[in-house]
């Protein structure tokens, strides 16, 4: 798992600015608006207001440009992820863990599930925290359009945590598994760190899935998805 820039912590007025700057469309298109402006909006001073600016486009959560001298801000996807990572944490106050049902299509991968889920280092993790052995591979599900927003939030839930390890002169990234069932059958949504969003998500089982469900490629399922 590559390592998080630690840097120093976020401060609240940089995430009240970038959360000011979302509610008036910043995370879909650029919005034009003066340091002055948006510190007037704020109640921060213009000088501190280009700092919280210039720190957040430093950390690569907002793109800053001036066009026709007039400065243009945005929000990179960084920086909407990071916000998502705020809504779900309140969400998670007020709401309780989270839930998800949606349904996909049955999908083939590049066959690299059954090495993973191969190697000891996974499968001694898998036994103790999933509490079974898996089926070596995952199986994977496309998402449909109309699910595939909602599912950008489970990366921020918590789930049951997988630490990657070195082995054999390689590493092996860490992941995340959330608990789940796919048409009623328990399983777990395992996200790896180093993957990228996609509209394909991968499960483990104790069983092989495509058996014991009779699926075929491009065969719709069922899924729900629960939060630790
Ligand atoms: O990534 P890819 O779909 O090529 O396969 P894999 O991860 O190496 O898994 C091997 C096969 O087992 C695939 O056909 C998976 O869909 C299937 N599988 C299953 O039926 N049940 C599981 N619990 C895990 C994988």
């Amino acid at each position: 798992m590559p390592a998080k820039k630690a840097g120093p912590p976020l401060r609240y007025e940089e995430l009240a600015v970038l959360r000011h700057l979302a509610q008036r469309g910043a995370d879909r298109t650029p919005v034009a608006k003066s340091s002055r402006e948006l510190g007037t909006d704020l109640g921060f001073l213009q000088q501190a207001t280009d700092r919280y600016l210039i720190s957040l486009a430093r950390r690569g959560l907002i793109l800053r440009t001036l066009d026709a001298r007039k400065q243009r801000l945005a929000l990179t996807p960084q920086g909407v992820a990071l916000l998502r990572r705020e809504f779900e944490l309140l969400r998670r106050i007020f709401e309780g863990p989270g839930r998800l049902a949606l349904t996909g299509a049955v999908a083939s991968g590049l066959g690299e599930g059954r090495y993973y889920l191969s190697q000891p280092g996974y499968v001694v993790q898998f036994t103790e925290r999933l509490g079974y052995t898996p089926f070596p591979g995952t199986l994977n599900v496309r998402v449909g359009s109309e699910d595939l927003l909602r599912t950008t939030s489970l990366r921020e839930w918590k789930g049951i945590r997988i630490d990657g390890f070195s082995a054999s002169g390689r590493t092996f990234g860490g992941a995340t598994c959330l608990v789940a069932r796919m048409n009623s059958q328990p399983c777990h949504l395992i996200t790896p760190d180093r993957s990228h969003y996609t509209d394909v998500i991968e499960f483990v089982a104790p069983v092989e899935l495509r058996k014991v469900l009779s699926l075929k490629d491009g065969q719709p399922v069922t899924l729900e998805i629960e939060e630790s």
